[in-house]
């Protein structure tokens, strides 16, 4: 049941294609292109205009060369599914390394590399690594062109499908190229699959390389990623620029890169708030930033799913922008039953990774609707049936679309000053001790609350899954600099804010009983948490004040109908002291492994008070 009409890339206008000749290109980047080409000995350079002409050409081109399938326009229009390389489907953490010029300036959370080595050894890797294809130059901009929270880059690319998911995920083309100057500073991303091809050689699908880099240069603001075509790795612009670059620039600037979703809620009351909030990857951003509110009067509309940029306004108000064009989701788990809103944004013009495909021609995975269909192949392109005993769909399974399909969508989401942020978020999965919501007794509070996170870990990056690790703000993988120095970059931003600085709570919807099951509902139901967070705000709801933050009293949450105990509305509303000082044990613990010497003091001192607060209980 999608609408059958076969449109263009969103709502985004055809442009008449421009050739090099034609363009007025910065002496700096056409230099650096002639290094790039000359390092990587491509067999023809093409500039991106970010046309859909241009756009309609690759992708018509992948699926006579077998990287894309085009799905039945019937179902889904203009849309496609791509199958990795069963050894290239996540973020590969890794071999993801921040080259600062001291291994301190990386910190004990990152892989450091001194950055002239680490430029030595890749340039080994990507001499004549685009021999036999197509080198891309992609302008693009993170945030609305032009505007004044916006960063630009150009990222090269042998890679078609990372060409087309850049053209969903960002803005691209020759606009993009006219801010390049050189007095304006502007972000190089050279990219390559590593897999060079010999003359009359059959290419495969998913080219990569089983050597991947995924390579940062802070000091210098510079990208090189290898061997990878996975999203994560490979679109530049999103976590290499979006975070980890963005984060070191906006440590030296004064603002903030955060991996958080944005939301607009309006009250029953009419009244609008806006609302931040940073969970570790597939730990519910997605569905938390489209989410359909079960209790009446309340709508959330949706401005950005997995990053955002902050920084304080001329009234001295916090101000955020999603810095991104388009979503880049879990496909699993989401579903009519949990995110309509999601499923009805991908209608068509999507780009499917990893997910099976129906005898139909269109696509499912797991979670899509709750009865699987009686045949599929599967992500790798095997036969499935339910009685599989292998997922038909990659765990982390991906749908590439842009951001103004999506029926939730705000009418301000592309605002270039940002909206107002009125509260921040933190979550993430927690089988026990962390409460469904708890409002931070202050900034201070707020930013131990955010360095203490810790998540089970999830397919979104290679190894292990559903092992509980530390993710401060949601941010482990992301922050391009000291740890330490971060969490004194968010005090300091308290510092600049002042009474502007919004409340911060802190969130769990993966609280389990003793039977593993989730005790929360969750999706559409957690529209009763927003509800208890924006009375906060209003005060028109108390809070018990505890060691961990501010409760809800039991009457005060909305629980009405949905069949839990009282013993489990203790349980999410409650402190396990027990839990909680074993805990705050571990954050010391933590803490030490960031750095005695660096560690921020006042995150120290809210341990102590911590620790204190629970021995009175
Ligand atoms: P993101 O990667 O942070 O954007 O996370 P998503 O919103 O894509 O969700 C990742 C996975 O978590 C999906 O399988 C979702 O179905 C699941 N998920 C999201 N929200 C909830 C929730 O409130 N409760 C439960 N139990 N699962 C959720
Ligand atoms: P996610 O984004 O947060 O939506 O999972 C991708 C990622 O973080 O790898
Ligand atoms: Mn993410
Ligand atoms: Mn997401």
């Amino acid at each position: 049941t999608y609408p059958t009409r076969v449109d263009s890339v969103g709502s985004r206008p055809a442009r008449a294609s421009e050739t090099p000749t034609t363009l007025r290109i910065d002496a700096g980047l056409a230099a650096w292109i002639a290094d790039v080409t000359a390092l990587t000995e491509p067999s023809n350079v093409v500039w991106c205009d970010g046309s859909t002409a241009e756009y309609d050409l690759l992708t018509k081109a992948m699926v006579a060369q077998g990287t894309l399938i085009r799905l039945n326009p019937e179902w889904r229009p203009n849309s496609f599914l791509a199958r990795s390389d069963p050894a290239d489907v996540a973020r590969v953490e890794d071999r993801t390394f921040i080259c600062s010029t001291t291994e301190i300036d990386a910190g004990p959370t990152n892989n450091w590399r001194e950055p002239a080595e680490m430029k030595a050894e890749l340039t080994t890797h990507f001499r004549g690594s685009m021999r036999g294809r197509t080198m891309y130059v992609v302008p693009f901009s993170m945030g609305p062109v032009g505007g004044p929270l916006s960063q630009v880059g150009v990222q090269v690319t042998d890679s078609p499908y990372v060409v087309v998911s850049m053209a969903l995920m960002t803005r691209i083309g020759t606009d993009v190229l006219n801010l390049i100057t050189d007095d304006a500073p502007w972000v190089p991303a050279l990219h390559s699959v590593g897999a060079p091809l010999t003359p009359g050689a059959v290419d495969v699908a998913w080219p990569h390389n089983a050597s991947k880099y995924i390579a940062h240069f802070p000091e210098t603001r510079e990208i090189w990623s290898f061997g990878s075509g996975y999203g994560g790795n490979a679109l530049l612009g999103k976590k290499c620029f979006a975070l980890r670059i963005a984060s070191v620039m906006a440590r030296d600037e004064g603002w903030m890169a955060e991996h958080m979703l944005l939301v607009k809620i309006t009250s029953p009351e009419g009244r609008v708030y806006h609302v931040a909030a940073a969970f570790p990857s597939a730990c519910g951003k997605t569905n938390l930033a489209m989410l359909k509110p079960t209790v009446p009067g309340w709508k959330v509309e949706t401005i950005g799913d997995d990053i955002v940029w902050m920084r304080p306004g001329p009234d001295g108000k916090l101000r955020a922008i999603n810095p991104e064009r388009g979503f880049f989701g879990v496909a699993p788990g989401t579903g009519i039953e949990t995110n309509q809103t999601a499923v009805d944004t991908m209608w068509g013009n999507t780009i499917f990774t990893n997910v099976a495909l129906r005898d139909d021609g269109d696509v499912w995975w797991e979670g899509l609707t709750p009865t699987p269909p009686a045949h599929l192949l599967d992500w790798q392109g095997n036969d499935w049936t339910p009685a599989s005993s292998t997922p038909a769909a990659h765990p982390n399974a991906r749908f590439t679309v842009t951001a103004d399909q999506c029926p939730s969508i705000a009418e301000e989401w592309e605002s270039p000053e940002g909206v107002v942020v009125d509260a921040i978020l933190f979550g993430g999965r927690r089988p026990s001790t962390v409460p469904l919501v708890a409002q931070s007794k202050n900034w201070a509070h707020g930013v131990f609350v955010g360095a203490t996170m810790a998540s089970e870990t999830t397919a979104a990056a290679a190894g292990a899954v559903g092992r509980l690790r530390h993710d401060p703000f949601a941010m482990l993988p992301f922050v391009g600099y000291n740890m330490a120095d971060y969490f004194q970059h968010w005090l300091d931003m308290g510092d600049v804010l002042g009474e502007n600085a919004p409340p911060i709570f802190q969130v769990n919807w993966f609280r389990k009983n003793d039977a593993g099951s989730y005790i929360w509902p969750g999706f559409s139901e957690n529209s009763r948490v927003v509800e208890w967070i924006i009375r906060r705000l209003e005060g028109d709801v108390a809070a018990r004040q505890t060691p961990i933050g501010g409760l809800p009293l039991v009457h005060e949450l909305n629980v009405e109908g949905l069949g839990l105990s009282d013993s489990d509305v203790a349980t999410l509303t409650g402190v396990d002291k027990a839990a909680w000082l074993a805990e705050a044990d571990e954050t010391a613990t933590y803490f030490d492994s960031l750095g005695a010497d660096r560690m921020p003091e006042t995150l120290m001192t809210e341990l102590a008070r911590l620790r204190a607060g629970l021995a009175k209980l």
